[in-house]
């Protein structure tokens, strides 16, 4: 079954509501084998996924370098959407340039679809319309099609905006699942004014969400997950009891898996969300796929979820 597609805010991109994110392709998921890598793109574009996610922080450049590699080889440049980030302290406007074309390198493609701002300058004190004119710069040499930003607050990000005189932004990639709503406060509210996309991360809550983790059967602690105050034991099992069992319930209602119910919930949200889940082998991408086809949860299931999350409140201060 073809999966929905939206498109990327006032762009052309058109991409699945369920795309592929490639951080598992790194030390902190483990997917270090080039041959796992290139058999998890194969599934995503098999099962009509057609957009990626990576970033030259993933992995410090191997996520791309696996992503150039397979799309190289399984010819399916055409088929995806690709979208990368330059990190926050690659801000300068020389460092942008420089950072896209060594990511268009590493991705051995002539032009990026959508390249991101990771995460704003914290630590280097660029001013914002030094990395977003050299973004504008970019569209210009054709070296990327399209500007997207991640985690900015929409202050920033309306202030980003204004810096550009002849493109716009169209998307803001956030945090946000079934556990963690924040964006729905400000985020998701100016996305939806404004036209832009909202591109989920962790939206199955880092695997806490697809119901295989229990108080008993914790994830391990050395991977991408050690500092997730969700899998602190005494908060995992207050999530557990009061939402991840209602997950698991409602999926088994529709035939579902949890993290296909997770993710819908979050397309159904609202219509500016793409998701975007890691998977570490092709039977996760093929089950996550699933989520994108056309089917919907009840009002009231939706309801159900909705109620049971917002009643989960942890803290995450660790020290
Ligand atoms: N912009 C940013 O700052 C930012 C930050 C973080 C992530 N991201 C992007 O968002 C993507 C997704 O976020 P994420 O990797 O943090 O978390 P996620 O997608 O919520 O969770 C991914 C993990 O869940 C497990 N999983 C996935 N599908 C599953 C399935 N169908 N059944 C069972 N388990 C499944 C896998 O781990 P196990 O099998 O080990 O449980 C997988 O590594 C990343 O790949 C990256 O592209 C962006």
């Amino acid at each position: 079954m073809a999966l929905e597609t939206r498109e990327l805010g006032y762009s052309d991109l058109k991409v699945t509501v369920v795309g592929l994110g490639a951080w598992q392709f790194s030390n902190a998921w483990g997917v270090t084998d080039y041959e796992v890598a290139k058999s998890i793109i194969a599934k995503a574009a098999e099962v009509g996924i057609n957009f990626i996610d990576t970033a030259e922080a993933y992995g410090s450049g191997l996520s791309e370098e696996f992503i150039g590699r397979a799309l190289k080889e399984l010819g399916l440049r055409e088929h995806f959407v690709i979208a990368t980030k330059i990190p926050g302290q690659f801000l300068a406007y020389g460092d942008v340039i420089k950072a896209a074309r060594n990511s268009l390198r590493r991705l051995g493609i002539d032009s990026i679809d959508l390249m991101q701002v990771h995460w704003p300058p914290c630590w280097h004190n660029i001013p914002t319309c030094e990395y977003m004119r050299a973004l504008e710069k970019l569209v210009q040499l054709g070296l990327i099609k399209y500007i997207g930003v991640s985690n900015f607050p929409p202050e920033l990000l309306e202030s980003a905006r204004s810096c550009l005189t002849r493109e716009d932004v169209v998307s803001n990639q956030v945090r946000y699942n079934l556990i963690e709503r924040d964006a729905e406060k400000e985020i998701i509210p100016y996305a939806e004014q404004e036209g832009l996309s909202v591109i989920a991360w962790s939206p199955l809550a880092q695997g806490a969400l697809t119901g295989k983790y229990t108080p008993q059967n914790l994830p391990p602690f050395k991977d991408a997950r050690a500092d997730n105050p969700i899998f602190k034991p005494e908060t995992f099992k207050e999530i557990y009891e009061d939402l991840i069992t209602k997950v698991v319930k409602i999926a088994g209602k529709y035939g579902k898996t949890p993290a296909q119910v997770a993710l819908r919930w979050l397309i159904q949200s609202s219509d500016t969300v793409v998701v975007i889940p890691g998977a570490k082998n092709p039977q996760q991408v093929e089950s996550n796929a699933g989520a994108g086809e056309s089917w919907s949860l009840s009002t009231d299931d939706w309801l159900e979820l909705e109620e049971a999350s917002r009643k989960i409140t942890f803290s995450r201060v660790i020290y």
